[in-house]
């Protein structure tokens, strides 16, 4: 054991100087209890806290490290990017390849030109500003439950009823930024269709989430994106495709692989950066020309397209190939697998929802396709089995609404830790009672 502080005294000097402790929300485990664990260092499937222990990481950075942590040709694109100059603010090669590789991978006709930005809220918060600026309309059309950021628009809750105009989700959000986005409930086209027979015209875009990752994993039903396509070609409306977080983990291609519904704008995040801070949204090239310079709609980022950033994003791309993808695959079926078996043996009612390599479970009966249905769910046996898990040595997302992330490095160690882990974490979760 090192002689580093603790988490718990960690935490307590970070709430000291950053509000909660964290810079972002969910790393505080408000929604378990308990000490969130300050982690030092990652390798492989692991990752070690302040504390000197060892985790199995079934979070992942919350999507972006599919090869594990500190993958070895990854961390040496990093190294050999910043001893070249870390941020020079004015176009580089790599930013060239990184925008044709992701084109390349997606292999979507309506996906021809990238721009890179920091993060996916920056993201998609300029997909929505093209897609207004494109179609000289205003309202966006965006699903509860679907997570897009922290954009001010998109911190919207849903009206009094369907196709009514949202109202603010937060606190220093105003009534004004949010009137303009309807929130319908995610996999109900009839909602969409409803909304667009008053509003059509009025609409620049709907966006989603290529599948759902933010309530828990929430496949669209056969034939949503679909629908989603249809309806916003009819009137005239843009649809962005969020692949923040499926982008090039569900498959190769990102959800696109799966279900090849063409999108006018796409957004990602997460995997195409290693971990390191950048995103990226893109369109047909008619589309993507509005953008300034080329066009009238103002975007712009000092470090957009960092070097470093970009290197990390060029080689954890290169090195994602079908054996990663075969993993990501195996390694989320075994979890799950597991996962259902140690909750059945313990009389617990749940469903393990897939949404290609992303999962999630339920405490459920049937299962969920909206987010109505996550809030329905016994939600309350997530924090005892959630720090069961933690005890075991097994770090899980500190939320029940949140996906589990697999990545390919994990070993036969790391899931035999799982395995060894669930049975005592499914009793917990069965012994828990509402509060
Ligand atoms: C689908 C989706 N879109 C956008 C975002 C926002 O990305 P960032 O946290 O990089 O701003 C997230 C973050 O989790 C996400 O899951």
């Amino acid at each position: 054991m090192s002689d580093a502080p603790k988490s718990a005294e960690l935490f307590e000097r970070a709430q000291r100087v950053t509000p909660g402790g964290v810079n972002s929300p969910v790393r505080a485990f408000r929604a378990v209890g308990g000490t969130p664990r300050f982690m030092v260092s990652g390798s492989g499937p692991y990752l070690v806290d302040a504390d000197g222990r060892q985790y199995v990481d079934l979070v992942s950075s919350w999507g972006p490290m599919i090869l594990g942590h500190a993958h070895p040709a990854v961390v040496a694109a990093v190294q050999a990017a910043a001893a070249g100059g870390l941020s020079f603010g004015t176009p580089t090669l790599g930013e060239i390849e990184l925008a044709e590789l992701i084109i390349a991978r997606v292999d979507a006709p309506s996906l021809q030109q990238v721009r890179l930005v920091n993060s996916g809220t920056e993201a998609t918060m300029s997909a929505i500003r093209l897609a207004r600026g494109v179609t000289g309309r205003h309202r966006v059309v965006k699903f509860a439950g679907c997570y897009h950021g922290h954009v001010d628009a998109l911190l919207a809750a849903a009206g009094s009823g369907v196709a009514t105009f949202a109202h603010p989700d937060s606190e220093g959000v105003t009534g004004a930024q949010t009137a303009e986005t309807i929130v319908l409930p995610y996999n109900d086209l009839a909602a969409v269709e409803e909304c667009f027979a008053a509003y059509g015209a009025e609409i620049a875009c709907v966006i989603t989430e290529a599948a759902a990752g933010n309530m828990g994993a929430v496949a669209p039903l056969a034939g949503f994106n679909a629908g989603l396509r249809e309806v916003t070609y009819k009137h005239g409306a843009l649809l962005i495709m969020d692949e923040v977080m499926t982008g090039f983990r569900v498959s190769a291609a990102g959800w696109y692989g799966l279900d090849p519904v063409e999108a006018d704008l796409f957004t990602f995040g997460k995997v195409m950066s290693g971990g390191l801070p950048a995103a990226a949204f893109g369109g047909r090239a008619d589309v993507m020309g509005q953008l300034s310079p080329a066009g009238p709609v103002y975007q712009a980022g000092t470090l957009s397209g960092n070097p470093v950033a970009v290197a990390a994003g060029l080689a954890s791309l290169r090195a994602a190939d079908a054996s990663v993808y075969a993993a990501l695959d195996a390694n989320a079926h075994t979890v799950g697998r597991l996962l259902g078996a140690a909750l059945d043996e313990a009389g617990v009612a749940h469903q393990v929802q897939y949404a290609g390599s992303l999962f999630s479970v339920f405490f459920a009966d049937a299962p969920v396709t909206d987010f109505a249905g996550a809030q329905a769910c016994a939600t309350w046996r997530y924090k005892p089995f959630f720090h069961a898990m933690l005890d075991a040595g097994v770090y899980l997302p500190p939320s029940a609404f949140e996906a589990w992330f697999v990545n390919a490095a994990m070993d036969d160690g790391a899931l035999a830790r799982i395995a060894d882990a669930l049975p005592g974490a499914a009793r917990a979760a069965a012994a828990a009672t509402a509060s």
